[in-house]
């Protein structure tokens, strides 16, 4: 029987998903199938009941319902009740299961991209309070880092963030971000800003130390001006596509019970389809 799979949404055509997706259930030969379903806020909780009674197999879930998500389905992992949200939904045994994969995507890239960079990073600067930066700063707490510093342009939200998660997240003032960018052996962008459409970011890279993280999570541009600026100063560049494609990987395993592998050239794929944005 055809494994079917979903990502839902309000609105829903912008997702990079089903590219991902469903260039692994052709390579795998799968019988399978991931499609786009828009689902507006008032119509979720009956779609994720069709869900559980057998309807499909499971999908991802993103704005704006990953927080009733959270609230809607039996079982939530650990990392999903600490974002407060979920993004990836599984069927096991009649009950619907939610995790959040954004932080582990996120480390598997970075893991990928700078080898051993734990080993030499102390102190994380992270821009953003939203959504993404929780993912981040959970992720970069789980791996055991020193220190690790948000700003953000809303200051409560920076403070509220820090003391969900607790110590060794601290929040400081945005206006403080230039001179921590000294401070910072790995600086991360978690904001909106350089996205396509988007203000840019300004963040003065003066003090940047060479061989410094930087990561920018914002993968449309693929390389934003916050990477290209980070390099010419002998920044190591992380950018944001590899945790998009790497978060993807954990719900596939669930769905089709297959590990897939995130390869240079789904990579290109998806470089290619974001050129075309
Ligand atoms: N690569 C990936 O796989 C991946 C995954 C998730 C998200 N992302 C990207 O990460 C970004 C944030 O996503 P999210 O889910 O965390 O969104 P979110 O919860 O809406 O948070 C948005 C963040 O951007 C900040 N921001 C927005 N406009 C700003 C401005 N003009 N000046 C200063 N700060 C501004 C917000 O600050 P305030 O609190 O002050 O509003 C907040 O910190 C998006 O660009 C998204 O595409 C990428």
């Amino acid at each position: 029987m055809t494994r079917r799979c979903f990502v839902i949404g309000h609105p829903i055509g912008h997702s990079r998903s089903p590219l991902i997706h469903g260039a692994w259930i052709a390579e795998h030969g799968l019988d399978g199938s991931y499609d786009r379903i828009d689902v507006a806020p008032g119509e979720l909780a009956a779609f994720l009941a069709r869900v559980r009674a057998g309807d499909y197999a499971g999908g991802n879930v993103t704005v704006p319902h990953k927080e009733a998500a959270l609230r809607l389905v039996d079982e939530a992992s650990e990392t999903a009740s600490a974002m407060g949200a979920v993004n990836t939904i599984w069927r096991e045994g009649g009950r619907l299961h939610g995790d959040n994969t954004d932080a582990a995507g996120f480390l598997a890239h970075l893991d990928m991209s700078v080898p051993g960079w734990a080993d030499h990073v102390r102190t994380a600067l992270i821009l953003g309070a939203g959504g993404a930066a929780r993912a981040i700063g959970y992720g970069l707490k789980a791996r055991g880092l020193g220190r690790i510093i948000l700003v953000n342009r809303s200051a409560a939200r920076a403070r509220e963030l820090a003391l969900a998660l607790g110590s060794p997240l601290e929040a400081r003032d945005w206006s403080e971000r230039h001179d921590l960018v000294a401070e910072a052996d790995l600086i991360v962008n978690t904001t909106a800003l350089g996205m396509k459409g988007q203000p840019p970011l300004e963040l003065d890279l003066a003090g940047l130390r060479p061989g410094t993280i930087v990561d920018d999570i914002v993968y449309v541009p693929l390389r934003t001006a916050l990477l290209d600026e980070a390099e010419r100063r002998g920044g190591v560049i992380v950018d944001g596509l590899g945790m998009l494609l790497h978060q993807a990987v954990p719900g596939f395993t669930r769905w089709f019970g297959v590990t897939p592998a995130v390869t240079p050239a789904l990579r290109a794929r998806l470089e290619a389809d974001i050129l075309r944005a």
